[in-house]
This record gives structure tokens, C-alpha cells and sequence, in this order.
């Protein structure tokens, strides 16, 4: 059985893949760090570690592709924001969820982003270029792949030693930091009825 989801903001995850993000959602709020709660995790991947790890920590965790399937499971869960966490699909969003759909890329938007840019090919492409700062960013979502307003965005030096691997690394360790402080800002845009455009 679920566990009972009271606390605000209720949050949807859709992860296609290892869920580390998620992971680092779950650890704290259950630690006090973060506040919220997650009602529902979906995956469009049946193997994807994501909706292990939601299982784990009782919540519900579904396997879904189908975009109309997936918004009728979250209005169903009735959640105030819908969190994409390494989902490699683009999901359109309905009028009733604009705004409220976030998104985390592994680098500082609006370079290197796009169909095709997740994982390591972000951060190959970042060294590929010769930068000598990456990032993350975490943005609402619209009908554009990484698109959509920043709400935050945190930087990391590219050390000269660096790796597709390293950097991804360290690209993460900013995400765990970026991506509960964007929540809470949203959330409270929202609460204070600050109507921002997506
Ligand atoms: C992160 O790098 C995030 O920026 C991107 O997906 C990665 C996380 O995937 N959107 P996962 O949580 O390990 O599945």
C-alpha cells in the first residue's frame, strides 16, 4: 500500500532511467531536508530502476507511454507539480498542469540542450567545445525540449583532467542542490500566486 501523501507539494516523477534523481528527492524528504511529498512515480520504461526505487519507498510506481494515460494518472493523483527527472520523452503539456511541470538538465541552457543532448552526450559535447564552466539548470517545461523559463541554474568549473564521466559527476552533485531549490521557489511562486509564463 501507498504511503499516505499529506505534506505540500505533492509531486509526480517520471524518470526513464536509473533514478538517482529521484533517489536524492526521496532522501530528503525523508530526512526533513526537503518538503513535499511524492504521490506517484511512472516510467515509460518497464526495466527502469526509477520505479524500483519508488516501490521501495512505498510509493506508487506505474509504467506508462501514452501521454493522455500519463496525464489522467496525475490529475487522478492530483499533485501540484510534476517533476521530470532523467525522462527522455517529450511531454506535452495540458493547459491545466502549464507552469507546473519541471525539468533538470545536466547543463547551463540554453547551450547544449535539445532532442538527443541528455546524459553523456551532454557533457562529451560541453568538453568537445572547450568550456571552462557546465552546469545545470532546472526550467518549466513547454511544448520544446529544454525549453521554458529557468528557475535555477548552478555552475561547476571543466577541469582540464575532466572526462565525460567526471564531469558528470560533478555536474550531479549541483543537480542534488539545484533541483529541491527550484521546487521550493516554483512552489512558492505558485502560493503567493505570482503567475509567472512558462
Ligand atoms: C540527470 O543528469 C538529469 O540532469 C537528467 O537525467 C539525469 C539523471 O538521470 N535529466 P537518473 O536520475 O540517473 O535516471
Amino acid at each position: 500500500m501507498a504511503t499516505p501523501c499529506a505534506q505540500r507539494p505533492r509531486l509526480a516523477v517520471l524518470a526513464s532511467g536509473t533514478g538517482r534523481t529521484l533517489q536524492n528527492l526521496l532522501d530528503r524528504i525523508a530526512d526533513g531536508r526537503m518538503r513535499g511529498c511524492i504521490a506517484g512515480v511512472s516510467s515509460d520504461r518497464a526495466d527502469a530502476f526509477a520505479l524500483q526505487r519508488a516501490l521501495e519507498f512505498g510509493v506508487e510506481a506505474r509504467m506508462l507511454k501514452d501521454p493522455s494515460a500519463i496525464w489522467s494518472w496525475i490529475e487522478e493523483l492530483d499533485v501540484d507539480l510534476v517533476l521530470l527527472a532523467g525522462y527522455l520523452r517529450l511531454l506535452p503539456v495540458i493547459p491545466e498542469y502549464e507552469g507546473r511541470v519541471l525539468n533538470i538538465h545536466p547543463s547551463l541552457l540554453p547551450e547544449f540542450g535539445g532532442k538527443g543532448m541528455y546524459g553523456e552526450h551532454v557533457h562529451a559535447a560541453v568538453l568537445a567545445a572547450g568550456r571552462a564552466e557546465s552546469g545545470c539548470t532546472v526550467h518549466l517545461c513547454n511544448n520544446v525540449y529544454d525549453d521554458g523559463r529557468i528557475l535555477v541554474q548552478a555552475r561547476v568549473p571543466v577541469l582540464p583532467e575532466d572526462t565525460a564521466p567526471s564531469l558528470a559527476a560533478r555536474v550531479f552533485a549541483a543537480e542534488a542542490e539545484a533541483y529541491p531549490a527550484a521546487i521550493a521557489i516554483r512552489w512558492h511562486e505558485l502560493q503567493a500566486g505570482r503567475e509567472q509564463p512558462a
